[in-house]
């Protein structure tokens, strides 16, 4: 049977496996590709959500304001789809590569869960996750286990319950956010995983805070973040993370 380190340059394969041995910190940045190979759409390729959707409507509060019930249909669906998914052999060596790591953080703009399925414990939530829905107005907050139904959005407070993630116009979480910089300042390398590095600040830890570290992009496409960072691997995650656990 072939290798899978033959479908790409071994070279650079050794130099990943030989930097993420001897680092004494490591800071992973992942996007929708890494959870593409569960069979969960990006939002940007082929087939990507925001070619067949729009952002404004579905990803904002002002799209939310105007018209609740449907961005509750869409996040409904999505949550679903998460729930139905698996995590994938990308997400699963993410967890054991932490398992045998000393300073390891998970920071993911992905809200699916699927990294703390597959069982990653320092995982930071860029963008918030679907577990969960808050009120618009008060602190309430109610874990979504099943669909939320059109009359249940109205809050008793006078608010609305609302999806707990970052919508576009939104500042991330505070306390997350500072522990994902502190991370990234402190990595000696960063892996960048299936995103586009579109988005900021999210993309930013890979490059602007990652003052000191080895930055590596897993990434089958050329992104934005490819000339800023030490090593390109164009592969998909799977065929390069589990080798880092073998
Ligand atoms: P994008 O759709 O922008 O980018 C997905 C990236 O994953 C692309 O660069 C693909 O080439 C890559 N990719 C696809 N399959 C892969 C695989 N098997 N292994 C590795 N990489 C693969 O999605 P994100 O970068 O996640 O924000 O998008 C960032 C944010 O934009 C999302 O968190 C979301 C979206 O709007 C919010 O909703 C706030």
């Amino acid at each position: 049977m072939e290798s899978k380190l033959q479908r790409y340059p071994m070279e650079e394969m050794r130099t990943l496996r030989a930097r993420v041995d001897s680092a004494a910190s490591i800071l992973v940045l992942t996007g929708s590709g890494i959870s593409s190979e569960s069979g969960l759409p990006t939002f940007r390729g082929a087939g990507g959500l925001w070619r067949t959707h729009r952002v404004q409507t579905l990803a904002s509060l002002e799209g939310f304001s105007a018209d609740p019930v449907l961005v509750w249909s869409w996040y409904n669906e999505r949550r679903a789809a998460h729930a139905a998914a698996e995590p994938s052999a990308a997400h699963r060596a993410l967890a054991a590569l932490e398992a045998r790591s000393g300073n390891f953080t998970l920071a993911t703009q992905n809200v699916d869960s699927l990294h703390l399925r597959a069982g990653s414990k320092n995982v930071l939530e860029l963008h918030g996750s679907l577990r969960e829905a808050r009120c618009t107005t008060c602190d309430a907050r109610r874990v979504l286990d099943g669909p939320l139904d059109a009359s249940e959005i109205e809050h008793a407070c006078g608010g609305r319950w609302r999806p707990d993630i970052v919508w576009f116009g939104e500042s991330l979480p505070q306390a997350v956010w500072a522990r994902a910089v502190d991370a990234a300042e402190r990595a000696e390398v960063v892996l960048v995983v299936g995103t586009s590095g579109l988005v900021n600040p999210a993309a930013s830890l890979a490059t602007r805070f990652a003052r000191r570290a080895y930055v590596v992009e897993i990434n089958p496409e050329e992104t934005i973040l490819t000339p800023e960072v030490a090593l390109s691997i164009r592969a998909r995650a799977s065929d390069v993370l589990p080798e880092l656990v073998t």
